[in-house]
């Protein structure tokens, strides 16, 4: 029988990321500010080799560039794109207890879920979820501008721009990685569903006609990519989207969903977006946004197949994957600790004199500034070793290195492994080839 436990609600990861400094509540000593979340120094490092493992699988093929465009954009982009008109979500508030629901999540012909009144809902509303902010010093109608509720639209104004500058000829794709804002109806669970949040999109340039294969492609590469970040494959799985769900640009759509402990929720959307958005800046525009096919002299609005994922998103699923209580029921036994992907770790080593006297803390000064020259480390030298390895477990460090008094004698140092408790003694010497071996990704 499995040793392991995996995460049994959510409030067990928001304590951890409290504790252990992944993530807080956003102006906390205010109260926070509901759905709003601060990544604490542990959660900016794990999102960073989280987004920076995202951007080189992009940008490293030949085929995709990078582009970060302004997250304020011309008015007409959000006529064009369809969010004015159509990005609202349905809203119903109960009259006796004043909690609001998204209609469509909830059976209104059933009690209010919360207080239990019958037959207590206001009419459905259609809410747009995009914030309103104004630029400049008058503040008129004129001055209106959004909040980018996705990154995308950002890609396709600037389609012309990337493939004329880049010479790139189809199929190419333009990756990007940046803040969206949504004021959700219904915020919640932890970093999952928030207002403010980070996309890592991609949109895949093609021929038109072409498009289903490269979907199938694409779906590949983005389900081998979560796996490559440790994902449990047991844990994801595909949803495709029902020609009643799809989202008014898409001809075809789906989804990879995660299962976190509140059930499977949607993690990445992969969508074949037809020429629509193309089509629409055209017209809005007044610009042509043909692409030139020299070789065949053919001109078309190309199609576009959608890659997209939330960074807080995926990081939740990295956090609920990557929680395990081990032994659990033995005090002796019972660690929690987070089995990150090493290239995702937020600290790779800690090196741990034995002690605080000044023989071991000079050899370890030297082996620490020589390590994290290459590697985020910690130096920790408080506390038990026992205790300092579970705090270490709990932020998922790979390797302790402890240095102790047989270091000063046989210039070795023993290496704890995260995941398997094991030691091993290695010379000083051959530390940083042992990591560059264990790193090696
Ligand atoms: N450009 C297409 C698009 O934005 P989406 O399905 O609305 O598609 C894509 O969003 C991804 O963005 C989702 O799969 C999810 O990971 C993330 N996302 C969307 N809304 C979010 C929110 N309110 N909070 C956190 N992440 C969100």
């Amino acid at each position: 029988m499995s040793n392991e436990s995996n995460l049994k609600s959510m409030s067990d990861l928001v304590a951890l990321c409290k504790q252990r400094g992944f993530v807080f509540q956003s102006s906390e000593i205010y109260g926070g500010l509901n759905s709003c979340w601060d990544m604490g120094p542990y959660g900016v490092e794990l999102k960073n080799n989280l987004k920076a493992r995202w951007w080189k699988s992009m940008t490293l093929r030949q085929d995709v560039v990078g582009i970060d465009a302004s997250i304020l954009m011309h008015p007409t982009v959000w006529k064009a794109s369809g969010h004015v008109d159509g990005f609202s979500d349905p809203m119903v508030d109960c009259k006796v207890c004043k909690e609001r629901f998204r209609a469509d999540n909830i059976d209104m012909t059933k009690p209010c879920p919360k207080c239990g009144s019958k037959e207590s809902y206001t009419d459905v509303r259609q809410f747009n979820l995009m914030f309103k902010t104004q630029m400049g010093a008058m503040e008129d109608t004129s001055s209106m501008v959004y909040l980018r509720p996705e990154t995308a639209q950002g890609i396709f104004v600037n389609f012309l721009n990337v493939q004329t500058t880049m010479r790139k000829k189809l199929p190419f794709g333009i990756a990007q990685i940046g803040k969206a804002f949504r004021n959700e109806i219904t915020p919640g669970n932890f970093i999952f569903r928030t207002r403010e949040f980070e996309q890592m999109e991609m949109q895949y340039f093609v021929k038109p006609g072409t498009q289903k294969e490269s979907m199938e492609q694409w779906k590949e590469t983005r389900w081998k990519w979560h796996v490559e970040n440790g994902l449990r494959a047991e844990k994801i799985k595909w949803a495709p989207h029902g020609p009643d769900s799809l989202a008014h640009y898409a001809d075809a759509a789906t989804d990879i969903e995660y299962e976190f402990p509140m059930g499977w929720g949607e993690m990445e959307g992969i969508h074949s977006r037809t020429d629509f958005d193309l089509k629409q800046h055209q017209e809005f525009s007044g610009k042509n946004m043909n692409y030139v096919d020299q070789v065949n002299n053919e001109k078309y609005l190309p199609y576009v197949i959608e890659t997209s994922v939330g960074a807080d998103r995926c990081l939740l699923a990295i956090l609920c994957d990557a929680y395990r209580l081990e032994n659990a029921g033995d005090p002796d036994k019972e660690r929690s600790v987070m089995k990150f992907h090493p290239a995702l770790a937020p600290i790779k080593t800690a090196i741990m004199p034995l002690s605080k006297k000044s023989e071991l803390e000079e050899v370890s000064n030297k082996l620490f500034e020589d390590v994290s020259a290459n590697y985020k480390s910690e130096y920790d030298v408080a506390g038990s070793i026992g205790k300092r390895y579970r705090r270490q477990d709990e932020i998922g460090t790979p390797y302790c290195i402890t240095v102790d008094f047989d270091t000063l004698n046989d210039h070795a140092v023993t290496i704890r492994s995260r995941d398997t408790m094991t030691q091993e003694r290695i010379g000083i010497a051959n530390v940083q080839n042992y990591l560059k071996d264990k790193f090696k990704f």
